[in-house]
């Protein structure tokens, strides 16, 4: 049997492929390369030395998504296709939901379809919306304040509903603080499009002198030096929480689960700046400038959820998660 990956050639679905892989899965990708390319397939194959199955294939299309069923005995689905940049989303409500909450019906159709019940949704922190600091699973979810985290919070509600009305379903939804860093191999990171917008990737660009100098969104908060804190995690030990979810499927005979995925700690934009500095040796130029509009002042997982459900815990830190970065750019940059 195998897992279908949607989005499995982005950043964390690259990620999450090659544990699967070294776990001895057998894996099927579809991705549309909206915003990947397929050549980080030939990276994982070079890292794991298996090739997983791939579609170029959008998961709004049904006819073709249900080929896909049909063509591979596919009983989970890890599902992380979906389009992430929070201010398009303002611009472009209708693309986000159309793309990330019609496109998961979609999949859930043919999912049902074919008897498949078993999945793991990417969801995202933001569904906390403003309600806390630590974050923990048992709040439930706030005030969403873009399209792209309310087709978020839409989602986890489809989902629930899907379980109540059949609970033979079985769905891990996997909340997502800050995910940084890349593959050790160097071989696999995240490549943004145009100017980022996180701060990582911004920083990422400052350091190859693509850009010249990061822009701190403020440095009045109630933090611990002003800037905005945050809980950053490594997308590798984030890809391993989702080896454990889906072992947490396998030992299920339905139910709906819940997790945040991070590390617990907080820190703030100066002190990753620090950071990625001391463990790399080069300058990150900044400046401080106003806040950002909609930035809350600090926010962090609770993790005991995973660490006791899902035996999961995040082990690597934000020295690791610098040092990998740089490490991708530079192998980018040299053109490996
Ligand atoms: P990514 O853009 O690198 O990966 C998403 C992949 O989905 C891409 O390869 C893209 O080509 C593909 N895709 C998009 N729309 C598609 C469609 N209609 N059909 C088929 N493929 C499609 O993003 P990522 O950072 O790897 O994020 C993966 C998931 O995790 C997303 O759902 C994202 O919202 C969620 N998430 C990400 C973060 C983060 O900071 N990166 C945080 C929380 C949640
Ligand atoms: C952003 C998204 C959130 C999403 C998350 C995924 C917004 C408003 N929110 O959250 O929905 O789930 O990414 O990881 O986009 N910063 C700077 N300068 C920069 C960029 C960021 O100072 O150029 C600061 C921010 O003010 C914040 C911290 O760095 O304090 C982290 O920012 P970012 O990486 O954008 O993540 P979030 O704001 O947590």
């Amino acid at each position: 049997m195998a897992i279908l990956v949607t989005g499995g050639t982005g950043y964390i679905g690259s990620h999450t492929v090659i544990e699967l892989l070294n776990n001895g899965e057998e894996i099927v990708i579809v991705d549309n390369l909206v915003n990947s390319k397929k050549t980080n397939l030939d990276r994982i194959k070079k890292i794991t030395n298996k090739m997983p199955k791939f579609y170029k294939v959008d998961i709004l299309n049904e006819k073709e998504l249900e080929k896909v069923f049909k063509e591979n005995k596919i009983d989970k689905v890890i599902h992380f296709a979906g389009l992430k940049a929070v201010g398009e989303s303002v611009k472009k409500p209708l693309l986000y939901y159309q793309n990330n909450v019609t496109g998961t019906i979609t999949l859930l159709k043919v999912m049902e379809k074919y008897n498949c019940k078993n999945i793991v949704f990417s969801s995202s922190a933001t569904v906390y919306g403003t309600k806390t600091i630590e974050c923990k699973e048992e709040m439930g979810r706030g005030e969403t304040t873009n399209p792209y985290g309310t087709a978020k919070a839409i989602v986890e509600k489809i989902l629930e509903d899907i379980y109540k009305s059949d609970n033979t379903w079985n769905i891990a939804i996997l909340r997502y603080f800050n995910p940084i860093g890349a593959h050790e191999s160097g071989l696999i990171g995240e490549e943004p499009n145009g100017i980022p917008n996180n701060l990582m990737p911004y920083i990422q660009k400052v350091a190859a002198k693509e850009l010249p100098e990061l822009s701190v969104f403020g440095n009045d908060y109630d933090t611990i030096d002003g800037t905005g804190v945050r809980d950053y995690i490594h997308v590798v030990d984030l890809a391993k929480g989702h080896v454990k979810a889906i072992e947490k499927l396998n030992n299920s005979n339905g139910g709906i689960y819940t997790y945040n995925l991070g590390t617990g700690n907080g820190y703030s934009v100066l002190q990753i700046i620090k950071a990625f500095e001391k463990v790399n040796g080069i300058q990150i130029p900044y400046k401080i400038v106003e806040r950002r509009p909609g930035d809350l002042a600090k926010y962090y997982a609770n993790v005991s959820k995973a660490r006791e459900e899902l035996g999961w815990v995040a082990t690597k830190n934000i020295e690791d998660m610098c040092k990998d970065t740089w490490r991708y750019v530079q192998n980018e940059l040299n053109g490996k």
